[in-house]
């Protein structure tokens, strides 16, 4: 039966450990001289890209590779949408040519949903607005895992633009299932109604928030979603609530640093902090390949 990964809440918690598990059986792979393994050959994987995207889009291309399927890739700004395709004529245009699993990145929340209901494969969401990023959480729950073995009871600070980010919605479903504690430090008006749930700390204080966290995870301002007047301005933003190395000293000794990236430096995240010793962005990068690699392993049908 064809499987969607849409949001976190397709995943149960058994299921996200059985694909953190698997990534870490990818990663060793990674690790050898020869990378390639056969077995997506004779899979088609469809990049359907719709929005800019540097990390999304090449570990999803390479994992394809690297598990030998044959790749179709799709940019909206040289395809017949700007012939006024729709995007339902444009997938089933792409079904017809039977592609296995379409990996989605669009601006608009909701449209992986759409795409689900017009193709015969399986839907991977690459971001869709501010809605899910289910694959960005896979690779963070991942590179917490490996560090400290076990999610459950850490405390996680996540510091930024709550309310216009993907990643903390898809972020917050994976750390409630596993265990974890969360605090959120955002100005109110970056505060959204959803996160107003028992189970999610949040304060506007940067050294209360900090404050014993193992991991610090920081957001990028999405500005390319904000409504004006959200926030004074980025000096008086990064002044209150920037990630500064000063903070860490409140911190867990050797608390991880993590952003999704791309990253704002200056306004999230000091450049300091983001290129300290306890910064993982890069590492989170090598991590997205494996675990994209177990997502593929997860949903391909055979
Ligand atoms: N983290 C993330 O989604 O980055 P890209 O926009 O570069 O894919």
């Amino acid at each position: 039966m064809r499987k969607h990964l849409i949001t976190l809440d397709d995943l149960s918690k058994e299921q996200i450990i059985s694909i953190l598990e698997q990534g870490k059986a990818f990663k060793e792979i990674l690790s050898r001289p020869i990378k390639k393994i056969p077995t997506l050959r004779g899979k088609t994987i469809g990049l359907l890209f719709f929005e800019p995207s540097t990390r999304t889009k090449l570990s999803f291309e390479l994992a394809a590779k690297r598990m030998s399927a044959d790749i179709v890739n799709f940019s909206a700004s040289t395809s017949s949408l700007k012939k006024n395709e729709s995007i339902k004529d444009t997938v089933m245009t792409l079904d017809a040519m039977k592609i296995d699993i379409y990996v989605v990145r669009h601006p608009s929340p909701g449209v992986p949903y759409i795409i689900a209901d017009h193709i015969k494969g399986s839907v991977i969401n690459a971001g869709d607005g501010a809605h899910s990023h289910p694959t960005q959480a896979i690779l963070d729950l991942y590179t917490m895992w490996e560090r400290f073995g076990s999610i459950k009871g850490l405390n996680v600070t996540i510091v930024g633009d709550v309310k216009y980010s993907r990643v903390v919605r898809s972020d917050i479903s994976g750390l409630l299932k596993m265990g974890a504690n969360i605090t959120l430090c955002t100005p109110k008006t970056l505060l959204p109604r959803y996160v107003i749930d028992s189970r999610v700390r949040h304060t506007f204080d940067m050294k209360k928030a900090v404050k014993d966290a193992d991991v610090i995870m920081g957001l990028r301002m999405q500005k390319e979603r904000q409504d004006s007047g959200i926030i004074p301005d980025e000096v008086e933003y990064n002044h209150f609530f920037g990630l500064k190395s000063h903070l860490l000293e409140h911190a867990s000794k050797d608390v991880m640093i993590m952003h999704p990236g791309p990253i704002n430096r200056g306004i999230e995240i000091d450049g300091e902090v983001a290129d300290s010793k306890n910064s993982v962005i890069n590492e989170q990068v090598t991590n997205g390949l494996a675990t994209r690699m177990s997502i593929f392993y997860h949903f391909v049908e055979n």
